[in-house]
């Protein structure tokens, strides 16, 4: 990371290695990384220990973290500016998390909106790690004495939760944790499936055509983009009830940077044929280097070893210092 000449604010996110990137995380998330970089000091992590709250095939598991580093280093995260390291290879994560589960109440992780859901989804396997994967993020937070979190909308209640712990602890322990805001990204698209655009486009959605992934040929984005559902108004206008039209302009407006206002003018009187083919190819241009640089990394796994390691053990050096000093409050003795 660059040595920082005036205090730059700390950021922190990790995003989970569950799957191929889409273009929600994408234009959700990633791309705001990227652009934040300049501004703040950032670090960002694989959040592995959180993929396994939901059973892994350890071979799929495996191939997804290195190809989430891959794609998110061709994404623009840039190793010498931000870092970017795998949550699993900085001990201090599981440590820190251990001791905030002790100050954190079973009420508390009870009403997360994320474990109702998930746990209702995989009813076969409500773990323990399920229930507590929130103090687990607050950790990833803490460490860092960050003072922003970008984060979706449904990770919002677990920033919360981490002011809340982070709060608690420095009440009983004076100033330990600096407590972090979450950070909804103004131009942070948020996503929706092409098939069904009230709900949230998702890399686990049976219809292939919901979800474009980053890895996608140009030919499967155009194809996804043409079968996007729309309306019968024939109309490239944002309004309610036209959640279709509203989705693709979302996706157009942070691709191309242009407004609502100024996309409704130029399709003005042109039908949604030519609207969704513009969007596929403003999509396809904006992921081809992406799709580029992807293929450069996968095919030096050398190098992004050497990119992991070292980001890993600065991120260990930092965190230690935290993790340190809780342990120190509560009485543990230091070695
Ligand atoms: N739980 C987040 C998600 O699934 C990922 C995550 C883990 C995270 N640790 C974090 C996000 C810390 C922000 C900060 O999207």
């Amino acid at each position: 990371m660059e040595q920082q000449t005036e205090k730059k604010k700390v950021v922190f996110s990790a995003i989970q290695p569950s799957g191929t990137i889409t273009l929600g995380n994408y234009l959700g998330a990633i791309k705001n990384w990227a652009a934040m970089q300049e501004e703040f000091s950032c670090i960002y992590a694989l959040a592995d220990l959180h993929t396994i709250t939901v059973r892994q095939e350890a071979a799929a598991f495996r191939k997804n973290i290195i190809d989430a580093y891959a794609s998110i280093l061709a994404c623009g995260i840039d190793t010498e500016k931000s870092l970017f390291f795998i949550q699993s290879h900085v001990n201090t994560h599981a440590q820190l998390a251990w001791v905030l589960d002790c100050y954190t109440q079973f009420g508390e992780l009870s009403r997360m909106t994320q474990f109702k859901d998930k746990s209702a989804k995989h009813a076969d396997n409500v773990n323990a790690g399920l229930f507590t994967y929130p103090t687990l993020m607050v950790a990833d937070i803490l460490l860092y004495q960050a003072d922003m979190v970008p984060v979706g909308a449904d990770q919002k209640q677990h920033v919360e939760l981490t002011r809340n712990i982070a709060e608690r602890f420095n009440g009983l322990y004076g100033n330990v944790f600096k407590v972090p805001e979450p950070y909804i990204p103004k131009n942070g698209a948020r996503v929706m499936s092409l098939q069904d655009p009230t709900k949230k486009m998702s890399k686990s959605d049976e219809n292939v055509n919901a979800c474009v992934n980053l890895m996608d040929s140009p030919e499967v984005i155009m194809k996804k983009f043409k079968r996007a559902v729309t309306d019968s108004e024939a109309k490239v206008r944002y309004a309610e009830g036209k959640e279709g039209i509203n989705n693709l302009m979302a996706i157009y407006s942070a691709v191309t940077g242009l407004s609502f206002e100024q996309i409704e003018h130029d399709f003005d009187g042109k039908g949604y044929g030519d609207f969704k083919t513009a969007v596929g190819e403003a999509v396809i241009e904006e992921l081809r280097p992406i799709r580029e640089k992807y293929e450069q990394y996968i095919a030096d796994k050398a190098y992004m070893q050497d990119c992991y390691k070292k980001a890993g053990e600065i991120a260990q050096k930092i965190s230690q210092r935290t993790l340190d000093k809780a342990m120190k409050k509560v009485g543990f003795v230091l070695k």
